[in-house]
């Protein structure tokens, strides 16, 4: 697992690789197989995946509503055949799975194709089921990923996202100016993961204190909800810890019950339009006693929290990217601290080929 974190810089690099095309301040996505009219039509995209890729889905619909103004939604493809969906043919549908032979993801492909719809894959094992069966699609070029928690490819996943909304939006309302900028942000990114990876002792130091609790909640808002439930998968996958995720504001619905000072909180809080809001979120835990781990931008959060972690900041649609890593180290110490088989949790398999 940590092999695969550390290889994030260069494997981002090769999912990014030939596909920035600053000339007209778009990307180039030969695989996806639909022209510039084709994709005009589409009114509606809909993302189909199975735990981490569904996840990453959620922070892709979040990019292609953001930078297409398209209505877009991610779904667990485990859910989706048993409600016998309604297939639109303006809908996009994208299927995503890092092995490609994920059944449900699989069998979520076929109800959609049995149906009429247009289907792309996300995928990184070249040659795949799914990736056959979509036919069409984008490959991360991640190379092979071995720990059965999914880490490298969670990451290349969103990057592709970020590639296909840049794509979709560029042919509609997307300016060159904002298709400029985000190309120049996507660009610097595998530095700056690179950067937040040479910091990993600053989490180490977080998880020795979070080895020790029995339960963790993350909480985030809007794409910060999306890298929260993340957080709270790796961690739990890895480490047996018990850790949930709520979106920030959600907490005062039901959740914000369980906070005491035995239950730390694991903050995702961007310097972005929702900050104040966070803020006041984490004042709320704060008056429970609930402990507050921020993973933010710098600001004033230093205050409020009891430790942070501080990432780089990207455009804010890329933010989620690197907001995310610090996340997996942790999943990663508090695992190591506890003894954990990180590379082979129990009862999980890589890919589940299974229904
Ligand atoms: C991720 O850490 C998990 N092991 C799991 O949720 C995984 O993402 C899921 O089973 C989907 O696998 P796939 O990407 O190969 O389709």
């Amino acid at each position: 697992m940590r092999k695969e974190i550390a290889e994030q810089p260069e494997v981002v690099a090769r999912t990014l690789s030939g596909r920035l095309e600053p000339r007209f301040q778009t990307t180039h996505l030969g695989g996806i197989e639909l022209a510039a009219h084709e994709l005009l039509d589409i009114r509606r995209v809909k993302i189909l995946g199975c735990g981490s890729a569904y996840i990453a889905g959620a922070i892709g619909a979040h990019l292609i509503e953001q930078l297409a103004r398209l209505p877009a939604h991610a779904e667990p493809a485990s859910e989706f055949r048993y409600r016998n969906p309604v297939i639109e043919r303006d809908t996009l549908y994208i299927a995503v799975s890092q092995s490609g032979e994920t059944f449900d993801t699989l069998a979520a492909v076929q109800e959609v194709k049995r149906k009429g719809g247009r289907v792309l894959g996300i995928v990184n094992v070249v040659g795949s089921t799914i990736a056959r069966e979509c036919g069409r699609g984008i490959y991360l070029h991640a190379g092979p990923e071995i720990a059965v928690v999914s880490t490298k490819t969670f990451t290349c996943t969103a990057v592709a996202f970020a590639l296909l909304a840049i794509h979709l939006g560029r042919i509609r309302d997307l300016s060159t100016a904002a298709g400029g900028r985000l190309l120049t942000a996507l660009a610097i990114l595998p530095g700056q993961i690179d950067g937040i990876i040479a910091r990993e002792a600053e989490v180490a130091r977080l998880a020795e204190r979070l080895a020790l609790c029995e339960h963790a909640y993350f909480v985030g808002r809007s794409a910060g909800y999306a890298v929260a439930m993340e957080g709270a998968l790796k961690l739990k996958e890895v480490s047996y810890l018990h850790a949930e995720a709520y979106s920030a504001a959600e907490l005062k619905h039901g959740p914000l019950a369980l906070i005491s000072p035995e239950t730390p909180t694991i903050a995702v809080i961007p310097r972005d339009a929702l900050y104040p809001k966070n803020l006041s979120t984490i004042e709320e835990i704060r008056a429970r006693r609930g402990p507050v781990f921020a993973v933010t931008h710098a600001g004033e959060v230093l205050a409020t929290a009891d430790a942070m972690f501080d990432v780089p900041r990207s455009e804010p649609e890329l933010d989620p990217i690197l907001l995310n890593i610090p996340l997996q180290l942790l999943a990663y110490h508090v695992a190591l601290k506890r003894g954990c088989d990180i590379d082979k949790p129990r009862n999980l398999a890589k890919s589940v080929t299974v229904e």
